[in-house]
């Protein structure tokens, strides 16, 4: 991938989030190890990324972001200001920093900086590990064409991307970035249902999983509406619209709705505004 190839990467906060990008990314061939160096807080997360990702490694997140090429910035919302404070003279205009903070907009960590850097923010998920992951991509105030390409470079090994207005970031993050967390209940509810009908759990599970997993696929692949897509398993006076009647009447789709606002609303307060 020329857009990485000999680039420096250092991950900044390398939770959950950073190690499923980074090793997303080392899984797909698009980076060498030798070409990341990771921080977090703790040693024990250290050690824990030095033995399952094998790259290097430090508490220091000065020492990391000199040098690199593109700074990924993983760390919680609320951590953003103090670790951009301890990096932020050290950053150069030949840089890229790319955040992956729900919630915190370019301009918020902008004015967190004090000099001149680029930026772009991505909103990824979780199945980025497996390189099914669904990432929202938009540029800061410096960003050019060439900086996006290279973040969309990174997150394209890992699933879909899409360029998108800012203004909707906070909804992706109801969406797509929490998402995963509402169909791991759906699964396991859909599951639950085959087991009280007699079927073995790890059955059920495999069989709910792949079923939402098909479901998803014939949503992307034949660009149908998900309503005509419901209406072709749907036999007139068969067993699913049964079915279908009792989720209307559980109001599992006013649910899912309500669930993607209230994720959404929340996105827009996880961070202190000064
Ligand atoms: N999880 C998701 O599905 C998801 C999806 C989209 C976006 N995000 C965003 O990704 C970011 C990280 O989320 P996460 O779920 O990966 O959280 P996480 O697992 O808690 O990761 C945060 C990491 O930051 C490290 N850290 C804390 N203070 C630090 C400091 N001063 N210097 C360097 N590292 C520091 C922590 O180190 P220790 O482990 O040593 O304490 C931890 O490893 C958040 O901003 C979140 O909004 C997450």
């Amino acid at each position: 991938m020329k857009e990485l190839a000999g680039k420096r990467i250092a991950v900044i906060g390398a939770g959950k989030m950073g190690e499923t990008l980074v090793s997303g990314l080392l899984q797909a061939g698009y980076l060498d190890r030798e070409q990341v160096v990771a921080t977090a807080a703790h040693q024990e997360r250290l050690d824990h990324l030095e033995d399952k990702l094998g790259v290097a490694t430090t508490l220091d997140n000065r020492s990391a972001a000199q040098g690199a090429d593109v700074i990924l910035l993983g760390v919680k919302p609320q951590t953003a200001r103090p670790v951009l404070a301890q990096i932020g003279d050290l950053l150069t205009t030949d840089q890229l920093l790319i955040s992956v903070l729900a919630g915190v907009k370019t301009t918020a960590l902008e004015d967190m900086l004090t000099g001149d850097v680029a930026l772009v923010r991505v909103m990824p998920n979780t199945p980025s590990l497996i390189g099914s992951g669904m990432s929202a991509i938009c540029g800061g105030r410096l960003a050019t064409s060439e900086h996006l390409e290279v973040a969309e470079a990174m997150f394209r090994p890992l699933g879909r991307s899409l360029r998108l207005d800012e203004k909707h970031f906070d909804a992706v993050t109801g969406l797509s970035a929490s998402g995963p967390a509402f169909i791991y209940v759906v699964i396991e509810a859909l599951a639950e249902g085959g087991v009280k009908v007699g079927l073995p759990r790890s059955t059920a599970i495999e069989l709910a999983a792949q079923t939402c997993l098909g479901a998803a696929g014939m949503v992307l692949e034949t660009g149908n509406h998900p309503a005509l897509l419901k209406d072709e398993v749907t036999t007139p006076a068969g067993c699913t619209v049964d079915g279908l009647l009792k989720l209307e009447e559980g109001g599992l789709r006013v649910t899912l709705i309500k669930a993607v606002v209230e994720a959404t609303s929340r996105a827009g307060e996880l961070v202190d505004p000064d």
